[in-house]
């Protein structure tokens, strides 16, 4: 992976051309913008691996698109059917990088679908190459587009949950906006939407401890868009519900199970028990990719381990040691939110509500809008 300086200030996370890919290595952000450059399977699995690029629609598309350009480089001599075998275990292995996003593993599961079809009509290997270039770069924008939709309907169903005259101060978590995605975001892009509407009185984003997602990209998102907004710690969010000033919380989600149980970074369950208490409601917002209709519930999520580094260094590991040397650690990164504690899900094709007190019906929801 080499490395480029160049203009700073932009919230692009994924710059790529046929032929090119270059990241927004995220660790440095928000003091330098630095791209990456992208030349293969193996520098996407390390980038995503190494938190280059994070975020769950984001990594689903770097790593796409990093065996897109390794593809398009490549001087293969195989028939098509062995293209399609390439491709197929070169995305096996970029699933393996990080495992709680299910968007990972359900673009590379369309994607290997879509070039053993391929290599069933092509003459050649070439054809089998393209066909897969273009459905990778066709996630690029289907997530823009998706992520507008989901701040429309965002701050539409808001709004129609509003008193006359009540405007809106939402709490958020992690880093769920541009630099997640391809553009715009999930539940920063719905906090976006609601204040193009007018109707965003203040929003308040957490740290997001141990990686400080909250503090170095959506601060830097919220402050660059001029959205009025504050920072606080992770452990103020209960202190802030309670002193009245947050009508609603919005978080994204890496995977939602067909009961609704939700992923997301560590630290939102928390932040559903205190909205939960506060009688705050508390939205998930995520493409429908996003839902992984093949787990019953939660249970069975994966839950990523990360290095005790992150926690016994500053800034998120990448700076000096300031734990007491020779402490265990505990360093999950996600945590399960239990669906009875979820309001609604927001997604691209509509807002998903209760169908009773406790109950989503998520895959009524998915068939309908498929
Ligand atoms: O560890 P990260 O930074 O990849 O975690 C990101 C999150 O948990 C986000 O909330 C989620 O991926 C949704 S991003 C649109």
């Amino acid at each position: 992976m080499e490395s480029t300086n160049s203009k700073p200030n932009s919230l692009q996370s994924i710059c790529y051309q046929r032929g090119s890919l270059r990241l927004l290595d995220q660790r440095r952000l928000p003091l330098e913008t630095v791209y990456l450059d992208i030349r293969s399977a193996t520098d996407g699995w390390n980038a995503i691996k190494d938190m280059v690029v994070r975020g769950a629609p984001a990594i689903a598309i770097a790593a796409a698109l990093s065996l897109a350009v390794e593809t398009f480089n490549l001087d293969f001599s195989g028939t098509s059917t062995e293209a399609a075998s390439f491709l197929t275990k070169k995305l096996e292995y970029l699933v393996s990088s990080r495992p709680t996003a299910v968007n990972l593993s359900d673009a590379a599961t369309k994607l290997q679908k879509l070039v053993l079809k391929a290599a069933e009509t092509a003459d050649e290997p070439k054809a089998v190459f393209e066909a897969f270039i273009d459905a990778a770069e066709r996630m690029l924008t289907d997530d823009v587009n998706d992520n507008k939709a989901i701040g429309f309907h965002g701050a539409r169903f808001l709004q129609s949950q509003l008193k006359d005259s009540e405007s809106l101060s939402i709490l958020t978590h992690c880093n769920t906006g541009s630099l997640a995605t391809a553009g715009y975001g999930t539940a920063l892009g719905v906090i976006r939407s609601v204040h193009a509407e007018g109707l965003l009185v203040q929003a308040f984003c957490t740290e997001t401890r141990p990686f400080n997602q909250g503090s170095r990209l959506t601060a830097f998102e919220l402050v660059h868009d001029m959205i009025p907004a504050t920072l606080i710690t992770d452990s103020a969010a209960a202190a802030l519900m309670k002193s009245g000033r947050v009508n609603a919380v919005i978080v994204g989600a890496d995977r939602v199970a067909a009961n609704g149980d939700t992923a997301n970074k560590i630290g939102t369950y928390s932040l559903a028990i205190s909205a939960s208490f506060h009688k705050i409601p508390f939205y998930v917002a995520a493409p429908v990719t996003s839902i992984d209709l093949s787990l019953p519930s939660g249970e069975d999520i994966i839950v990523e381990e990360r290095s005790p580094k992150e926690l016994l260094n500053a800034d998120g590991g990448l700076g000096k040691q300031v734990a007491a040397p020779g402490i265990s650690v505990w360093n999950p990164a996600f945590d399960v939110t239990p669906a009875n504690l979820i309001t609604g899900i927001i997604t691209e094709k509509g807002v998903i509500t209760k169908v009773s007190a406790d109950a989503f019906d998520i895959k009524g929801f998915v068939e309908k809008v498929k």
